[in-house]
């Protein structure tokens, strides 16, 4: 898809130029290690795709695309020590290669650069963007705790775990496609509209990575196969189970993911039980209802269908993703 590789590579090159860099070297190594590692770049790559809806000047949006993607590598640094996860992007996690006090202090001032790359912003952008921002920080660090919590709490609502996603995965999307918008400078309504686009983009793509955690190739996720049903986690799919289960098959959910357990025995029969009550399928038609419904907020963006296609084309590959 050229398109999406031409934002990728810009990204990439502009990484460079701004890759966090000073001593301690302890403080900085791991910072360049996570950037340097990749990962598709998709909340830089639609904070640029959304500028280019209305200029083509993206030269002043890649600071704070940068941003953005700073602040996700962040939330990966920590987020990978609370899950306790060993591999990310098919390499040690930061705090595997390093330790996990590290991790926690160059995952601190990650966040604090990803603050700094909106500071060359002209004073009308700057505002609206600082607090978009921070609100989207703060509101996922709520969503992480859900998550946390979730790990040990027995029953939750679907709206609680749409909730939760939206929190830790959706809000940072819809911020950055909102930023894009922002210092385009689009009129409110356009901006809102992609607002809730990236919103419900950003639901999908979690529900995907639910899905990926368990059903994709561990070499071509990156992450450690099932990682969630290791860690406990509620995700997409083990709700879906407990509400299609029989008596028996719940009772076995529920002692699963009530101990922790490295066990093959433990991954394989929650997988089959996954397996047995197809919510693979029933997640993967959750993904389509949910792009359906970003979709309709793309449509009422008021600029040409031409404009919007490489939106739609972006949807097509991260629905078929495998990442
Ligand atoms: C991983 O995000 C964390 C989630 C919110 C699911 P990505 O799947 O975008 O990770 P990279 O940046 O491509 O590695
Ligand atoms: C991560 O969610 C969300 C944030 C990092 C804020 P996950 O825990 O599902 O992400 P992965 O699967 O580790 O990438
Ligand atoms: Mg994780
Ligand atoms: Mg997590
Ligand atoms: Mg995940």
């Amino acid at each position: 898809m050229s398109f999406l590789e031409k934002y990728q590579n810009i990204i990439s090159q502009s990484i460079n130029n701004f890759i966090p860099d000073g001593e301690p070297s302890e403080l900085y190594e791991p910072m360049k290690y996570i950037l340097h590692l990749g990962g598709k770049r998709l909340r830089p790559v639609i904070l640029l795709m959304a500028y280019n809806l209305f200029r083509e000047d993206i030269e002043k949006a890649i600071k704070p695309a940068l941003g953005i993607e700073f602040f996700h590598n962040f939330s990966l640094i920590h987020d990978d020590i609370m899950d306790q996860a060993p591999l990310r992007r098919n390499k040690k996690t930061v705090h595997v290669k390093y330790n996990e006090n590290t991790a926690i202090l160059s995952g601190d001032a990650l966040f604090v650069k990803s603050f700094q790359m909106l500071e060359d912003l002209e004073p009308s952008l700057f505002k609206p963007c600082f607090e978009l921002f921070s609100k989207t920080a703060l509101e996922v660090c709520e969503g992480q705790q859900y998550d946390m919590n979730f790990e040990t709490r027995k029953e939750i609502s679907f709206e609680e775990y749409i909730h939760m996603i939206t929190g830790k995965t959706a809000v940072l999307c819809a911020c950055a496609i909102k930023m894009g918008a922002i210092i385009a400078k689009t009129d409110k309504e356009n901006s809102d509209n992609l607002y809730e686009f990236g919103k419900y983009l950003g639901i999908a793509f979690q529900l995907m990575d639910d899905y990926l955690d368990v059903f994709g190739n561990e070499r071509m996720v990156g992450k450690k196969h099932a990682g969630d049903i290791y860690e406990n986690k509620k995700t997409i799919l083990f709700f879906l189970a407990l509400k299609r289960g029989d008596e028996k098959q719940i009772e076995k959910l529920n002692y699963w993911f009530s101990i922790k357990d490295d066990s093959d025995t433990k991954v394989n029969e929650v997988i089959n039980i996954f397996k047995e009550l197809e919510v693979d399928k029933m997640c993967l038609e959750l993904v389509d209802s949910y792009t359906n419904l970003a979709k309709e907020y793309l449509n009422k963006v008021k600029v040409s269908s031409e404009k919007k296609q490489s939106f739609f084309e972006l949807i097509d590959y991260l629905l078929l993703r495998e990442s």
